[in-house]
């Protein structure tokens, strides 16, 4: 049997990985940047994170959610106060488009409305409303094809204020990405978010933040979304989560009243998934990797300011987008080969950083140097 072949993939084997750095099956080692795609919060291997799973899987991995687990109970206790959303509620699922799926569907049987509002450049993920949502016709079947979902340009406030007073009462929710991954790690103003949230209050529709690669302490702040000081209904979170251990949630407002049956999942929050996403943010307080993402970003921004080829630098934290004109289209992959640097990317030539938010000032100048030397290498 061949394996469906869906995936570009670069001819390299990982076969190990310790905090910032992945090693080949030959033994060369590698700058991480990317993360697996934003995944690695706490870093590759860490040592807590080994010993709470291999503790619990020595006790029992699985059992379905018709008994009580009280590691769930431990994870919401712990993300409420990390997070700052004591009186939000938890529903543990296994991936980010779960996780916004669940949200959207959430936000519907909140206010029995069909419409939804998602934005130019988004992407929520490849389940059928989440891939609606996304703006990518090409994932999009024709199975998935719907008027229920309206694309507003990013951070347009007059096309969003005009919506809401066209079609306002058939609103059901507005999902965004603080910041756009996928998209090319374009922020949203916070004037813009301010907007969504007093629309949507206004009209009874659901704000839902798709925290799932800009949230979990990436931007420097738990939640992207908290750097504009709003407080959404449903935030919903996979990647970070777990460092590498499939899980995915959503954050539910208090105001959203749960019934029996109403979600539901076989995997999510089975104990396994519990105790990585407790290791990760018992890491995250004991290190103050918030702290970190955001010093540490900081000082990459800064420093990628003074370089004179680069078309624009994006982002918050450890969310970093680097746009390179069109004619430094080798970049990246010369930076994988030649230095020996993962990093993420984006359409049209944007180099994406997402590395571990315990990402040290060495690493950050490893890459410093590297993209340095790589600019001066073109004329
Ligand atoms: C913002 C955002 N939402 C949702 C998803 C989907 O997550 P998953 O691939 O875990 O389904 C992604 C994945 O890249 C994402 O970046």
């Amino acid at each position: 049997m061949k394996l469906f072949d869906v995936y570009p993939i670069n001819p390299i084997e990982i076969v190990k990985g310790v905090g910032s750095y992945v090693y080949d099956a030959t033994g060369r080692e590698y700058l991480d940047l990317y993360g697996g795609h934003a995944v690695i919060s706490i870093g590759h291997s860490h040592p807590h994170y080994i010993q709470r799973i291999t503790d619990q899987l020595n006790k029992i991995g699985f059992y379905s959610n018709s008994i009580e687990i009280p590691l769930q109970k431990q994870l919401a206790e712990l993300l409420g106060k990390v997070s700052d959303k004591k009186d939000y509620q938890l529903f543990l699922c296994n991936s980010g488009a779960e996780a916004n799926e669940n949200a959207l569907k959430l936000a519907s049987f909140y206010n029995g409305r069909k419409k939804v509002i998602a934005f130019k450049g988004a992407f929520h993920g490849r389940t059928s409303l989440a891939v609606s949502a996304t703006d990518n016709p090409k994932i999009i079947a024709p199975v998935n094809e719907t008027e229920n979902v309206i694309f507003l340009p990013f951070n347009d406030e007059d096309a969003l204020e005009k919506i809401f007073a066209e079609q306002g009462e058939a609103i059901s929710s507005v999902i965004i990405e603080g910041i756009q991954g996928v998209g090319g790690i374009r922020v949203a103003n916070h004037s813009f978010l301010q907007k969504i949230r007093s629309l949507t209050e206004q009209y009874n529709a659901i704000f839902i933040a798709d925290s799932v690669q800009c949230g979990y302490g990436r931007s420097g702040k738990f939640y992207s979304h908290d750097h504009a000081n709003v407080q959404a209904d449903i935030y919903s979170m996979a990647k970070g989560m777990g460092n590498g251990f499939p899980i995915g949630a959503i954050s539910i407002s208090p105001k959203i009243k749960p019934w029996f049956g109403e979600l539901g999942t076989t995997f999510g929050g089975n104990h396994l998934a519990c105790v990585a996403a407790l290791a990760v943010l018992e890491t995250m307080e004991k290190e103050q990797l918030v702290q970190n993402a955001l010093q540490i970003g900081r000082y990459l921004m800064s420093e990628l300011k003074g370089f004179d080829k680069i078309k624009e630098i994006r982002g918050e934290g450890l969310m970093i987008g680097i746009e390179l004109p069109e004619e430094l289209n080798q970049v990246k992959k010369d930076l994988l080969f030649k230095n020996h640097i993962f990093t993420g990317e984006a359409k049209p030539n944007v180099i994406r950083l997402l590395p571990a938010l315990n990402l040290g000032k060495k690493e950050a100048d490893r890459f410093l140097e590297a993209l340095s030397e790589r600019l001066r290498s073109y004329k």
